[in-house]
């Protein structure tokens, strides 16, 4: 399994070193085969040793330039930075990152050999239109996306299970992944109020590959807790 964990806009770098010391101790009793992933924000971006990999939630598809607020490969290469998760809901819709741009960000980093976590997900209005419109729904959100790319894996995210502390069911989730599993040949992560009570279930289902975490991942602690479930 893998385990992502997604700060997204919390934590600072000193709570950040705070929570490495944490996970690297608890991370003795991981499974060899399962694999830890953190995203710090970009504030905490920093060498830390461990037994997991240090991504980025963002960066631009740039080299270094002009861009106000960004960073590019120039800024991730100074920590060795070659993880990224693109196309995150919450980029798509607060910053309005269309499809054409999370592609091109798709196809930057992919050239530049970046292991991607690409991210999907609907809103409530398509998954209470059934299943079928679901998957056409995301299938839209793999235009211009390489899905032979050997270095991605998928996030599979609904949207109305972001943040809201009611996931997805496993049926949901099995249809689902099942369905995207028939059209791409990478590893599906799961997201979507992943916590305690549900990483037993959850991990269970065959086509999951692993999870990605936003609330449950903030204290080590609870990260570790579905680590190491
Ligand atoms: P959540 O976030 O676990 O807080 O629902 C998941 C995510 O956005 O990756």
């Amino acid at each position: 399994m893998i385990y992502a964990g997604n700060f997204k806009t919390n934590h600072t770098r000193s709570s950040t070193i705070d929570y490495i010391k944490e996970l690297n101790f608890g991370l003795k009793d991981k499974k060899a085969e399962d694999k830890v992933y953190i995203f710090p924000p970009l504030t905490a971006i920093d060498f830390y040793r461990g037994n997991f990999t240090i991504g980025v939630q963002n960066a631009y598809p740039i080299e270094s330039g002009a861009v106000t607020g960004e960073v590019g490969i120039e800024q991730l290469e100074e920590f060795n930075i070659k993880t990224i998760l693109i196309g995150h809901s919450e980029r798509r819709e607060l910053l309005n990152e269309t499809q054409e741009f999370v592609s091109k960000k798709f196809n930057f980093f992919k050239e530049r050999g970046f292991e991607i976590i690409y991210c999907i997900g609907e809103p409530l209005e398509v998954r209470e239109r059934g299943e079928k419109a679901v998957i056409e729904y995301l299938k839209e959100q793999f235009i211009g996306i390489d899905i032979d790319y050997s270095n991605f894996m998928v996030a599979y995210e609904p949207i109305w299970a972001i943040g809201t502390g009611r996931s997805a069911t496993v049926e949901e989730i099995t249809t689902t992944h099942n369905e995207l599993k028939k059209l791409i040949n990478r590893p599906i992560l799961y997201g979507g109020s992943v916590k305690k009570a549900n990483i037993a279930e959850i991990s269970s289902i065959d086509s999951v590959d692993g999870v990605l975490v936003g609330g449950a991942s903030l204290n080590s602690d609870s990260f570790l807790e579905l680590v190491l479930h």
